[in-house]
């Protein structure tokens, strides 16, 4: 297939393009450039380009968008609105029937839902609140779903938690440990959460029970507070890394040494 991926050279992007690129050809895209060691097609683009995006989806047979501000009003809604209205457009007019679409849980089961300890599920009604990175989410994402049932695109919308690298589950200097704290039992390897988008890519129109459908990407925990079922059972996703040490608190470190870290 000809996949097209729009935000590709952030975090999540080379995960992607790893897990992709054997099996599709890619069109890189992004306003950033990518890593000197990537050799394949890249396009410097804004996914608020409509006119852009558009050119760049022909031929196509499927787009992934990977695109997020989260910080900046205004860019943030240029990136999830108006950019998800661009790549909607762009499948419209080229005529290409899957478009993958990535998010935060919280988009969909935000800040009213955060009590609840058990069985939350990518089928509830959303509700993302009022933080710009998830009401700006939630906004794309509903552009995402009128285009889908207007002009029968299957969308697939893939809600992530919290990413890491799988030797390397400490938290980034860059941000305040205790943001962390909770998160960790929620966490997905990097190399799976890419791994998950190319399931995506492959999964055949005749397992989805319809043309919008919504999968959380994190590996089952005992607890079942976020139920992954459908990602497992639907879209053939098998986490390679499960963070057993996170649930229990511990880090490893990347040489293999296990440590409490209370
Ligand atoms: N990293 C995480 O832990 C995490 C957790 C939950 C959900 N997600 C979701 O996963 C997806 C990928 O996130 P990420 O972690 O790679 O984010 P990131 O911030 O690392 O990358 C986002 C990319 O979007 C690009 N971008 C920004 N503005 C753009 C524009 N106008 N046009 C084109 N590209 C633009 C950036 O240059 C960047 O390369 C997003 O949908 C995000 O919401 C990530």
């Amino acid at each position: 297939m000809n996949v097209l991926i729009l935000g590709g050279t952030g975090m999540l992007g080379p995960w992607v393009v790893k897990s992709l690129k054997d099996k599709h050809k890619i069109l890189l895209t992004d306003i950033k450039e990518p890593p000197n060691s990537y050799d394949g097609d890249f396009l410097k683009l804004s996914v608020d380009n409509l006119d852009g995006v558009i050119k760049a989806a022909e031929g196509m047979d499927c787009i992934v968008n990977l695109s997020v501000l989260r910080t900046d009003r205004k860019l943030a809604f240029d990136v999830s609105t108006k950019g998800n209205y661009s790549m909607m457009e762009a499948a419209r007019i080229n005529n290409i029937k899957r478009v993958i679409n990535t998010g935060p849980h919280f988009q969909l089961v935000g800040q009213s839902y955060e009590e609840w300890d058990y069985n939350l599920n990518p089928d509830m009604p959303a509700q993302p609140g009022t933080r710009l990175y998830a009401i700006s989410k939630f906004l794309g994402q509903e552009i995402c779903k009128r285009y889908a049932d207007q002009f029968g695109i299957q969308l697939i919308t893939l809600l992530y938690y919290n990413m890491r690298h799988h030797l390397d589950l400490t938290t980034p200097d860059f941000e305040p440990a205790e943001l962390h704290n909770d998160m960790t039992p929620f966490t997905t390897s990097w190399i799976d959460c890419g791994e998950a988008v190319r399931c995506a890519v492959d999964v055949s129109k005749e397992r989805l029970a319809s043309n919008k459908e919504t999968f959380f990407i994190s590996p089952n925990i005992p607890h079942q507070k976020f139920n992954s079922e459908k990602t497992y059972k639907v879209l053939g996703w098998q986490p390679r890394y499960t963070l057993e040490n996170l649930w229990n608190k511990k880090i490893v470190s990347s040489d293999g040494h296990k440590e409490d870290s209370y």
